[in-house]
Order: structure tokens, then sequence, then C-alpha cells
């Protein structure tokens, strides 16, 4: 396959470029190379320096491509409303220009960077009456300390469940409202030009390159990072949200697996799934097992602290099922959590 991997020098278009190499693939590599994302003296070796929005001007580059697979995004929670208009300019309108360009050079086949952030809140059930979606947790029970969500009929906690891609979608940010509209934006593409996309749905992604610790990064850099500075790793909430947390490399093997089931399949399909380790995981045993993987044990003055505090937009729990990925694109992670958070504690971040 020829592949157009779009973000191709972030933390994990580089894993997928790379992979569908090792595959005996062609990857033509395009990133714009953002400085707050990549510095200022980003290596562009191998890659078109250009911006997903002005698609239209580089679309020679889309001739002869069997499919792109698109990664570029803003990422992140959306930390500052003055973020709004970047979530929308890179991402949705990124989008809709790269899917008219491809239109334009007669390439209909798309792999989509998507995210589990699109479900919001996780999948819960109340044990008296069953399935139940939670409002956003209010500000008096999280000062409480009472993390939990709570069945809107009964107010007992509810258990998490394992969340399928048929969910409904209830994007709680900007990047998440962004992430959704990519989705939509391709489905509109797969209809009107008779297209096929897969939509992936990362759920925590770890490994080698991920970047430091911003107010946008994911919560294994920042506790990598508070190790590195030999600072405890700072737990929020009582340390029992859960996640699933899944390796880069998985992430890669995840991409080239769609991206060939996406060159052979009938016009108009377009499929969500999720991608994940299929073990889950709490945010205490997260940090447990990086600082772990440096060495450090319960006692030291870095073992992880469990604070109480809390951000307002996260959700509780949010667990994948991976089994649909596993059934239709035969893909089952090969790095178990346990394994793959203790080697992070180890592993060159981005600078
Ligand atoms: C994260 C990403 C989201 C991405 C998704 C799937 C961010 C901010 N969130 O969502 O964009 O789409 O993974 O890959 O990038 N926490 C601590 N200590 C800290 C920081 C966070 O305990 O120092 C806790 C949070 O309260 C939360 C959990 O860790 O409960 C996960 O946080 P985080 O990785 O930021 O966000 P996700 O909601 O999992």
């Amino acid at each position: 396959m020829r592949v157009l991997v779009t973000g191709s020098a972030g933390f994990i278009g580089a894993a997928v470029a790379a992979e569908l190499e090792a595959g005996g693939h062609e990857a033509v590599r395009v990133d714009v190379l953002l400085p707050q994302a990549h510095g200022p003296d980003a290596d562009a070796t191998d890659t078109h320096v250009l911006d997903v929005r002005e698609a239209e001007a580089w679309v020679d580059l889309l001739h002869g491509v069997d499919a792109v697979c698109h990664q570029a995004a803003l990422v992140g929670a959306g930390v500052r409303v003055g973020d709004l208009p970047g979530y929308a300019a890179h991402n949705d309108l990124g989008t809709a220009a790269l899917l008219a360009a491809m239109h334009r050079a007669g390439v209909d086949r798309m792999v989509l960077a998507s995210s589990m952030v699109v479900y919001g809140e996780g999948r819960y059930a109340c044990a008296r009456h069953g399935a139940q979606s939670p409002p956003p947790r209010s500000r008096e029970d999280l000062d409480a300390g009472d993390f939990e969500n709570r069945c809107p009929r009964c107010g007992i906690p509810l258990a998490w469940e394992l969340v399928e891609e048929h969910a409904r979608p209830d994007p709680r940010s900007a990047y998440a409202a962004s992430k959704l509209a990519q989705e939509h934006y391709t489905s509109a593409w797969v209809r009107q030009a008779g297209a096929a996309a897969v939509a992936l749905r990362y759920h925590n992604v770890y490994g080698p390159g991920m970047p430091r610790d911003t107010p946008y990064s994911g919560v294994a850099a920042m506790f990598r990072s508070a190790l590195e500075r030999s600072e405890p790793p700072r737990v929020f909430e009582d340390g029992g949200q859960m996640r699933d947390f899944v390796h880069v490399s998985d992430v890669a093997r995840a991409n080239v697996a769609a991206l060939s089931s996406i060159v052979d399949a009938p016009s108009g399909s377009n499929v969500a799934y999720n991608v994940c380790s299929g073990t889950p995981v709490s945010i205490l045993q997260v940090a447990e097992l990086v600082a772990r993987g440096t060495g450090t044990g319960p006692g030291s003055g870095h073992w992880p602290t469990v604070t109480g505090e809390y951000r307002l937009g996260d959700v509780r729990h949010v667990v994948a099922s991976p089994e649909l990925a596993r059934r239709e694109l035969g893909f089952r992670a090969v790095v178990g959590p346990e394994q793959g958070l203790a080697a992070f504690a180890h592993e060159p971040l981005r600078a």
C-alpha cells in the first residue's frame, strides 16, 4: 500500500509511518510541524511540511495514494476557552479540507484517528435500575470527596462496564467535539463520494515519544515527568478512575490492520472501532506501575500520592470493549499495561 500519513511527525503518526514501512508499505509523510507540539527546531527529514487545512494546494501529493491515514490533530482536553477556534480550525476544517482534496485526487479510502473522548463518560449500570447515563458530576459531590457516579433514580454508586462502539456519543470538551465532528465529516464524505472509512477510537495511548507533561498531555507522561523530577506522582480523586492504557506500538498495528481492511472494503463502509489493550487499570495502578518501573517502592519519597484533587471536566470511568476490533480487524494488543507502563518509566519522551 502507498499511504499518506498526516501528522506523521507526531507521537502516534510517526509510529504508524514506521510500522507501515516495516511491513513493506510506503508512507508519504505530511506534517505541519506546529511549534507548540514540535518546538522551533523540528526535524523535517522525509516530511512534507504542509497544513491539512490547505490540502487543496497540495492535492498532487495525493495522486496514486491507496489510502490516507489521518493522524494530524490538535490534541489534549482543551484547557482554555481560547483554545476553541484552534480545535475547530485544525481538526474540523482540516479534516473537511483533506476529504475534499482526496475526492479531487480520486482517493476514497480513509483511516481516521478518533478518540474515546467521543463517549464522554463510559458505560454504567445500577444494580437495581440497569443501564444509566449519569450527568456530569457536581462540584459539591467532588468537593465532598464523593467521586463515583450515582444512579439518577436511587442514588447508589453505579458500576462501570465496557463501552461498545454503538454507545451514544457525549463529547464534553472542545477536543472531544472536534473528534466527533471529524467522524461526522468523514461519514458525510463516505456517503457523498461513495468512499469507505474506518475511525479508530484510541483509548489512553502511551509509549516512547510521548509528549512531555504540558497541561495538554495525558496522565502517564505527567506521572513519568514527576518521577524524573524525584517528585511523587499526584493521583487525583481517589485513584479509582478506570481507563484502558494502550501502547503506541499496538495503536500503530491497529492502524495498519485498519488500512489493510479498508483498501478492499466495499464503497459505503464506515465503521468505528475501540483501540485499547482490553486490560482495564485504575489511575492509581498506572502511577504505581510507572513508579515501580523506575525502581522505587512504597515508602520511598516519590511513591505516588493520592491527593483527592479533581478536574471538573474529567470523566470518572471509561473502559472499552476490544471485541469488535478483534473480530473485524483481527487486532489484538500485544503490550499489556503491567509490562508497557513499567518499561515506559525509562523510555524517551518528546521534548
Ligand atoms: C486522555 C486525554 C484525551 C485523550 C484520551 C484518550 C488529555 C488531557 N486527555 O483522556 O485527550 O483523547 O486520553 O487517549 O490529554 N490525573 C491524575 N494526575 C494528574 C493528571 C491526571 O491523577 O497529574 C487523572 C485525571 O484526573 C483522570 C486520569 O488521570 O482521572 C486521566 O487523565 P488524562 O490522561 O489527562 O485524561 P483522560 O480523561 O484519560
